[in-house]
């Protein structure tokens, strides 16, 4: 008897042009670069992986206490800490080269619109990188970051001068901590966006009540993990209805039912981040696991699912 179509799911998706085996990412800044996760998990069997934020000049992020564990969740104010464009391509970049089947996205961030553009026009000269996502949404620094995620014209111009450099299809990943996502969305799309990742952390404090200090060193850090989950999922909904680019969705991914969750909201593709701290191996997990839920509900092509959400 033939075997029925859905057996062997189409899992593969199209983000701006760049083709993913599947559609689940790791998220920036809980996968390292990459490279550090070669022995750990099957780097070929993930869709891609985002590199921790690269800055202008190496950053030492803030001082501990930076990460802290809530209910169904994690609050962190890592900071940014990162080794720098520089030490990127010198250190990291050779052995990303050498993975060849797997696809590595750049994380950029600066405190200016310069500092951007510096990271990118970096990036752009050597190969490694398949496309950039720009971190517009960092609640952990003083400056630069989130003002570009919750200012429309900030975000409009850090959008539009990276894209006029970017030799790369562009990620913006938004911030979270605005009143309306949409239209953050839309402001992205207009100035040139190839695409937008979502949920950045939620600004949240966390106070510890015997010493009545902060739990974390920078007073305020970004809360991710489960506890955001179904707000997450509204955001991705809302902004994926408001713009015709892919979306990436994330925020709270545990498992395979999880990530369809997101794509039925409208993301073309997840990732996951708090995840690979309970377990390093939950991005490979989560890939293996929705090629299995496919099957099991007979969906023949993952890329299907986006937007895929019932309201009759
Ligand atoms: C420890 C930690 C460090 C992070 N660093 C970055 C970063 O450098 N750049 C970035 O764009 N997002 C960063 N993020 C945000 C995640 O990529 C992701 O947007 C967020 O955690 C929500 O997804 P999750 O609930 O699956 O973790 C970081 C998150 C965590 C927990």
């Amino acid at each position: 008897m033939k075997p029925p179509e859905t057996s062997t799911p189409d899992m593969a998706v199209n983000l701006a042009g760049v083709r993913l085996r599947n559609p689940v990412i790791a998220a920036s800044g809980t996968f390292g670069y990459g490279v550090e996760f070669a022995d750990i998990l099957g780097l070929d069997r993930i869709g891609a992986f985002v590199t921790k934020g690269l800055s202008r000049t190496p950053m030492e992020g803030n001082r501990a206490p930076r990460i802290i564990e809530t209910a169904s969740g994690m609050i962190n104010a890592i900071g940014l800490q990162n080794v720098g464009v520089q030490a990127f391509v010198q250190e990291k970049l050779p052995a990303i080269r050498a993975l060849r089947n797997t696809v590595c996205i750049a994380n950029v961030f600066g405190f200016s619109v310069e500092d951007c553009i510096a990271v990118i026009r970096v990036l752009n000269e050597v190969d490694g990188t398949a496309m950039y996502e720009l971190n517009a949404s960092c609640p952990n620094t003083k400056h630069g970051g989130m003002v570009f995620g919750t200012d429309p014209e900030a975000l409009a111009e850090l959008v539009s001068r990276c894209r006029a450099v970017s030799t790369r299809p562009l990620i913006v990943k938004l911030s979270p901590n605005v009143t309306s996502i949409a239209l953050m969305a839309r402001v992205a799309q207009e100035c040139g966006a190839d695409a937008i990742s979502l949920v950045n952390t939620f600004v949240s404090l966390a106070i510890d009540v015997k010493t009545r200090r902060p739990r974390i060193a920078n007073v305020t850090g970004g809360l991710s993990g489960p506890a955001i989950k179904p707000i997450a999922v509204r955001m991705v909904w809302e902004a994926a209805r408001a713009v015709r680019i892919p979306v990436i969705g994330m925020g709270g991914i545990l498992n395979a039912e999880d990530a369809v969750e997101f794509m039925l909201a409208g993301a073309t593709a997840v990732e996951v981040g708090t995840a690979s701290y309970a377990d390093p191996r939950a991005v490979e997990k989560i890939a293996t696991g929705l090629k299995k839920w496919c099957v099991a509900s007979q969906v023949a092509r993952a890329a299907d699912l986006t937007g895929g959400m019932r309201l009759d």
